[in-house]
């Protein structure tokens, strides 16, 4: 444990959405890092990325550069971290993954930090981040689950492009250039020209399911996170918009007991790491736009919904980059530092 002197943290994906902003976070909330190293593709071997005022050179991953971090926050893709997670740990690295591949596996806890840290403990090595839209839903959901535990749960989002990673800005915006200059949009990241649109289809389908991979994160991780039985009814509908960065969600919540809007209101507003914003009347209410670059997830129009007694109506707007990720993947980190768990469990 190298806690005394600060660790040797690796950032895999560091020219990346979430890899590059996981280098902000860590200079802003002065994680104890005594070295930071990042890790990107072999075709960005010796690319310069920013740190904390310093210009570091990215290394591909090999099994010899892996050697000596005491942990890793990996955003590279779920192929990336399904197989270079394991070798990360074998290294020595306790690893804080970003990406989807090791989120449902039995062993590895799903961690939105403030919501359920103590799933933390007795990880095997690997601490999975949750999705972007999942994260700051949980955010908002776990005090009204605690104060009248939830029932049913419907949510529709509004997903941002950059949920998607830089190619997909870099498409919005030629999209949107090309249109306003009367040319034709050209698609290659998403299925449809997203500029000016509103796509019903975030990430895939699969054969044979009518919900997308993301529709099915969402509602799988949800019932991890917090716990849920299958007897809580849980649907999503993902939707992409022409949004840059900042994710948000109608969401549907039905809880067994009561709970009026006021309540819920006051006990949002007491809960760390969310903002009310919810005069609607006066225009105030969470927007994406508000929201990008700031840690805190914003909820507003809460308000009864009138075809249910037990049932609110919330708009819940994050920034997907950082507590949507990579905000969230430094919490983590800070939370192992904390209770003494940056260290990988011995093998049998
Ligand atoms: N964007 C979000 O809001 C968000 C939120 C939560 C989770 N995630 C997850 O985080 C991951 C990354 O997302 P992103 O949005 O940051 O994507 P991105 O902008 O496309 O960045 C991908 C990163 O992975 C690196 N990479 C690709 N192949 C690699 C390899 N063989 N070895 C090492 N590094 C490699 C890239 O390096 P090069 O520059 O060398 O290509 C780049 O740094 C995904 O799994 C995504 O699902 C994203």
């Amino acid at each position: 444990m190298a806690a005394e002197n600060g660790y040797v943290v690796g950032v895999v994906g560091a020219t990346g959405a979430v890899g590059s902003t996981i280098l902000e976070v860590l200079a802003e909330r002065d994680f104890p890092a005594r070295e930071v190293v990042p890790f990107a593709s072999e075709r960005s071997e010796g690319k310069k990325v920013d740190f904390n005022g310093s210009k570091l050179e990215c290394r591909p991953l090999t099994p010899e550069s892996i050697q000596g971090l005491d942990i890793a926050l990996a955003s590279a893709g779920g192929k990336i971290s399904a197989e270079w997670a394991p070798k990360l740990v074998d290294a020595g690295a306790v690893v804080v993954d970003n990406t989807s591949y090791w989120r449902m596996h039995d062993d590895v806890p799903l961690v939105v930090a403030g919501v359920n840290d103590d799933a933390a403990e007795g990880h095997n090595g690997i601490v999975a981040n949750p999705n972007c839209t999942t994260m700051q839903m949980m955010v908002a959901l776990k005090p009204l689950h605690d104060a009248a535990e939830l029932e049913r749960l419907v949510v529709s989002t509004y997903q941002s492009v950059s949920g998607t990673g830089r190619e997909a800005i870099k498409e919005l915006k030629a999209q949107s250039a090309a249109i306003l200059d009367g040319k034709e949009a050209e698609a290659e990241v998403f299925p449809h020209q997203v500029a000016f649109n509103v796509l019903p289809q975030v990430e895939q389908f699969t054969e044979g399911d009518d919900y997308t991979t993301e529709e099915r994160k969402v509602m799988k991780e949800t019932r991890k996170i917090l716990g849920l039985s299958e007897d809580v009814g849980i649907s999503a509908t993902c939707v992409r918009v022409p949004v840059v960065t900042g994710h948000s969600e109608s969401v549907n919540v039905q809880t067994k007991r009561d709970l009026s809007p006021e309540d819920a209101r006051d006990l949002l507003s007491n809960t760390p790491g969310i903002v009310v914003l919810d005069d609607p009347g006066a225009g105030v209410y969470p927007l994406p736009i508000a929201v990008e670059g700031r840690d805190e997830v914003l909820v507003g129009r809460i308000r009864r919904d009138p075809s249910h007694e037990r049932c609110l109506n919330l708009w819940v707007v994050g920034d997907n980059l950082r507590k949507g990720a990579a905000t969230n993947a430094v919490q983590v980190a800070e939370l192992l530092h904390e209770r003494d768990l940056v260290q990988v469990p011995a093998r049998a």
